[in-house]
C-alpha cells in the first residue's frame, strides 16, 4: 500500500495527517473542551420521531439563514415505533433502544421551522416517497440559493452503494409557517472512486457521504467538503512514521490501527451551479487514528480555515482513544497544511460520566454548536438510559487562534439565523 505521498502524487496539494501523536493528546473531561452534563429530564421535539443530525439552512457562504423571519432547519428523521410488535420486548415493553439504534436503514429528510430559533414546528418530508433513488436519506446540507427562495439540498443517497446527490426546491413562507415544494428530481453527482476514496468494494465498512459545499472565501470558487475513507482494500493501509507521528518511547505500536483509515474529502465544481464536480485528494487523513471524520464543516475566522468534523470513541484506532464530539483543524488556506486545534484536535467532546449524550455537532460561524441528545444516563451506574431522538442545549465555544473555549450554554435547539433574506 502506497502512502499520502505516493498515491496522491505532489499535486494539487498534500493531505494533512491527524496523526497518532496528535491523538495521545486528546483528554476527555476538560472543562474547555467537553460539551456540559445534559439532564436526562431534557424535553423532546416529538413523540412521533427521532432525530438526529440537524442541518440548518445556510448560504453559500456558511450564514445561516432565515427567511421572512422563518428560521429552518433539516433534520434526519425516522418514525418511532412504540406500538409496532417489532418493537416490542418479551415483557411487553416498548424497546426504544433497539428502535433508536435501527433508524439509520429508514433515515429521511425532514424540515423544521421556528420563529425564535427553538421551539421548533415540524414541517414535514422534504422528498416524498419514491422521489430518492436509495432507501436512506443521509446527511447533507440545505442551501438558501436567492431571494426567490431556491434552495439546494445537498445529501447522501445510501443503500444501494453511497452516492452525493442534490435535489433543488423552493422555501415558500406563509404568516402561520413554512413550506418546501419542488425537491422532485434529484441529480447524482458523484461516489467513491476507489483512487483517492475508498469503495465498498475495497471495504464493506466505508464511509462516503455528508456533502457540505462552500464558496472558499479567498477564490471564489465552490468546494464541497465530505466524509470519506482513504482507498484501498481493508487492511491494506500502512502505519508509518507518518501517520504516527512524534510519540514517546514505547507507543510505536501500532497495533491494528491500519483497519482505522477515515479521511475529510474535498472536491471543486466545474460550473457555478454546483452540478459538475471534480473530487481532490483529502484535505485530511486519520489513518491508523479513526476510521470516521463526519459531516466536515468549515467556519471561516480571522482569515483562517476552521475545519471541524464529528467522531467516535467507537472508531477510534488500537492505542489511541477519546470522546465522541467535534474535533477540529486549522489553517491559513483552504488546501492546508492543517494544525489540530488544542493540541490534540479535541474541541467539544461528551464527559466520560455521560459517554453517549449528544452527537454530530455543528459548529456554527457564530461560535454556537448543535447537536442531538444520543442517550442519557437515568441512574448512578449509568446502566440505565434514557434515549434522545431530539435537540441538545446549544453550546458556545470561542475559537481564538489554535485554541477553543467552551463559554456558554443555551436553551435546546437553538439555534438563531445569522442573517435573514425577504423573499420576492
Ligand atoms: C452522523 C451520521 C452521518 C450520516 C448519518 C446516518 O450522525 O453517521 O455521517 O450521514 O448519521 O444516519
Amino acid at each position: 500500500m502506497k502512502n499520502n505521498t505516493e498515491k496522491f502524487g505532489k499535486t494539487p496539494h498534500q493531505p494533512s495527517l491527524w496523526t497518532r501523536a496528535d491523538a495521545l493528546k486528546v483528554h476527555a473531561d476538560d472543562p474547555t473542551t467537553t460539551q456540559p452534563l445534559v439532564s436526562a429530564n431534557f424535553p423532546v421535539l416529538s413523540n412521533e420521531v427521532f432525530i438526529w443530525d440537524t442541518m440548518p439552512l445556510r448560504d453559500m457562504d456558511g450564514n445561516i439563514t432565515s427567511v421572512d423571519g422563518w428560521s429552518v432547519i433539516f433534520t434526519l428523521t425516522a418514525d418511532r415505533h412504540p406500538n409496532d410488535p417489532q418493537y416490542i420486548d418479551e415483557n411487553g415493553n416498548y424497546d426504544i433502544t433497539r428502535d433508536w439504534n435501527d433508524r439509520h436503514g429508514r433515515a429521511k429528510m425532514y424540515y423544521w421551522f421556528s420563529r425564535t430559533g427553538k421551539d421548533w414546528k415540524l414541517g414535514g418530508r422534504v422528498m416524498a416517497e419514491g422521489v430518492s433513488p436509495t432507501v436512506r436519506e443521509w446527511a447533507g446540507t440545505p442551501i438558501l440559493l436567492n431571494e426567490q427562495g431556491e434552495v439546494d439540498l445537498y445529501y447522501t443517497a445510501v443503500t444501494p452503494g453511497a452516492t452525493i446527490v442534490k435535489v433543488r426546491g423552493r422555501v415558500v413562507t406563509t404568516e402561520h409557517g413554512v413550506s418546501m415544494v419542488g425537491f422532485e428530481k434529484v441529480k447524482p453527482l458523484f461516489e467513491a472512486d476507489g483512487k483517492m476514496y475508498q469503495t465498498e468494494a475495497q471495504n464493506p465498512f466505508w464511509g462516503f457521504r455528508d456533502p457540505w459545499p462552500f464558496r472558499d472565501p479567498n477564490d471564489g470558487k465552490l468546494y464541497m467538503l465530505f466524509e470519506g475513507n482513504v482507498a484501498g482494500e481493508r487492511g491494506s493501509h500502512k502505519v508509518g512514521k507518518a501517520e504516527i507521528g512524534d510519540v514517546p518511547p514505547g507507543y510505536e505500536d501500532v497495533g491494528n490501527s491500519r483497519f482505522q483509515t477515515a479521511c475529510v474529502g474535498i472536491a471543486v465544481a466545474r460550473d457555478e451551479d454546483g452540478d459538475d464536480w471534480e473530487m481532490l485528494p483529502p484535505l485530511l487523513t486519520a489513518v491508523g487514528v479513526n476510521d470516521q471524520t463526519e459531516r466536515p464543516h468549515f467556519v471561516f475566522q480571522d482569515g483562517k480555515y476552521y475545519l471541524f468534523t464529528i467522531s467516535h470513541t467507537f472508531t477510534y484506532a488500537d492505542g489511541v482513544t477519546g470522546p465522541d464530539g467535534v474535533y477540529g483543524f486549522v489553517a491559513d488556506s483552504l488546501f492546508g497544511p492543517y494544525v489540530p486545534l488544542n493540541g490534540s484536535g479535541l474541541v467539544l467532546g461528551n464527559p466520560s460520566s455521560q459517554p453517549f449524550q449528544t452527537y454530530s455537532h455543528c459548529v456554527m460561524p457564530n461560535g454556537l454548536v448543535t447537536s442531538f441528545i444520543d442517550s442519557v444516563p437515568t441512574d448512578e451506574s449509568g446502566t440505565q438510559t434514557r434515549i434522545g431522538g431530539t435537540e441538545a442545549p446549544t453550546v458556545e465555544i470561542k475559537i481564538k487562534g489554535q485554541q477553543t473555549f467552551v463559554v456558554a450554554e443555551y436553551d435546546y435547539g437553538y439555534i438563531p439565523p445569522m442573517l435573514d433574506v425577504t423573499l420576492k
